[in-house]
């Protein structure tokens, strides 16, 4: 039986435990979703998507963050209307939750970003979308009505950024994102043992204009364009500091889901300095291992405006298609709604860090440890 991260598809479905058809009716838990994806993905691709760079320590970080923290719940308060709803850079969203950019999304199910946008636009929350997504900017622009960022990976000079800025205000997206955290790809282990390449890597090309990147480059942008700027992969208070000096709109506290440097602290852990040193003064996102309502819940405790999620997303559109994704947004929002009712508050606005306590992890983390399931051989 494989373990949690490995692929399941030379297993054949009549040993799951579950006995799903194909595709289910309907997903009732997230952890049917990982598992329906872990079937119908190839062993590359599960990789692709589950993988970190070298020994994967920032991957179990942004875990055993997360379960290091417990609740400290109160009873007996009505909790008959609960308010689980967000706000991104003046957009309304139906939970703080935003699907982060994932490249070669069209390698995990054929729609590729299409998928993904429809999937924010039915459910109502944001889509980020990533500039090595296929099929690109404007059609997926053109493929629903919903909030979108475009998030760029640096492959040109000044010109060819700018032109990447004014192509997404043309197009409707409310704001522009630099992922800032990939000077140098990341060695993925597990990529490199299977000789797989995603599509997006194998046509990267240009990859020195990312290694150039610098804060100059921030400000030609701020100077330039009138579209809000996030800049992703952010790790640190000093570097909030200095997007703050810029002029930055949001900061994204990323570590790119443990793909990029190792050795990182789990995103959770950053959170407090970061919010500390900003102060107000921008809007913040973090992602990293948010798989669950609960996680959630915890970055919104800790001061996060919305929270990414990146694989999780990948699996639903693995497992489903749009219907997938927004499966996984729904059932988050189902649990989000019973852990806020069971902390006792109505909203998130109700709550602060006395709702937390520092303690154990219960599980070895991995990143797929918010679905205990998968290592019991379903
Ligand atoms: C990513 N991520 C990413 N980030 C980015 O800025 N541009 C991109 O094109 C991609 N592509 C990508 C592909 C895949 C398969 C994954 C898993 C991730 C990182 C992503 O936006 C996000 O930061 C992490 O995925 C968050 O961690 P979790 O939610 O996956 O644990």
């Amino acid at each position: 039986m494989p373990t949690a991260t490995q692929s399941s598809s030379s297993t054949a479905p009549t040993t799951s435990k579950l006995m799903m058809a194909d595709p289910p009716p309907e997903f009732l838990t997230l952890q049917e979703i990982v598992i329906t994806a872990r079937r119908n993905l190839s062993p590359e691709v599960w990789d692709y998507i589950v993988g970190g760079s070298d020994t994967e320590t920032t991957v179990k970080r942004n875990r055993n963050a997360l379960d290091r923290l417990a609740f400290r719940p109160r009873v007996l308060r009505n909790v008959e209307n609960i308010d689980c709803g967000g706000c991104l850079l003046g957009k309304d969203l139906r939970l703080p939750v935003l699907l982060a950019p994932i490249g070669s999304l069209q390698d995990l199910e054929s729609g590729g970003g299409v998928t993904v946008t429809k999937a924010s636009a039915e459910f109502g929350t944001a889509h980020m979308l990533s500039s090595v997504c296929k099929p690109g900017l404007e059609a997926v622009a053109a493929a629903a009505d919903n909030p979108k960022i475009f998030q760029l990976y640096v492959r040109g000079d000044a010109d060819w950024v700018d032109d990447h800025v004014r192509r997404a205000i043309a197009n409707g997206y409310f704001a522009f994102c630099l992922t800032v955290d990939l000077d140098h790809y990341g060695r993925r282990e597990r990529d490199i043992l299977k000789r797989h390449m995603s599509t997006s890597r194998q046509t990267a090309a240009h990859e020195e204009f990312q290694e150039r990147l610098s804060w100059d480059d921030v400000k030609r942008i701020k100077d330039k364009f009138d579209i809000p700027l996030i800049l992703k992969g952010i790790a640190t208070a000093e570097d909030a500091r200095l997007a703050i000096e810029h002029g930055v709109e949001g900061i994204y506290v990323s570590n790119h889901g443990g793909r990029q440097l190792d050795c990182g602290r789990g995103t959770i852990d950053v959170l407090p300095e970061v919010v500390a040193e900003v102060d107000g003064r921008a809007e913040i996102i973090v992602d990293g291992g948010f798989m669950r309502g609960t996680d959630i819940v915890k970055a919104m405790i800790l001061g996060a405006d919305v929270v990414g999620i990146g694989r999780l997303q990948g699996f639903g559109a693995a497992a489903g298609g749009v219907r997938g994704v927004v499966r996984v947004l729904e059932l988050l929002e189902t649990e989000i709604k019973i852990t806020l009712a069971l902390l006792g508050v109505t909203g998130y606005d109700k709550l602060d860090a006395g709702y937390l306590k520092a303690t154990d992890a219960v599980v070895e983390p991995h990143a797929l440890s918010a679905f205990p399931l998968l290592d019991e051989g379903y």
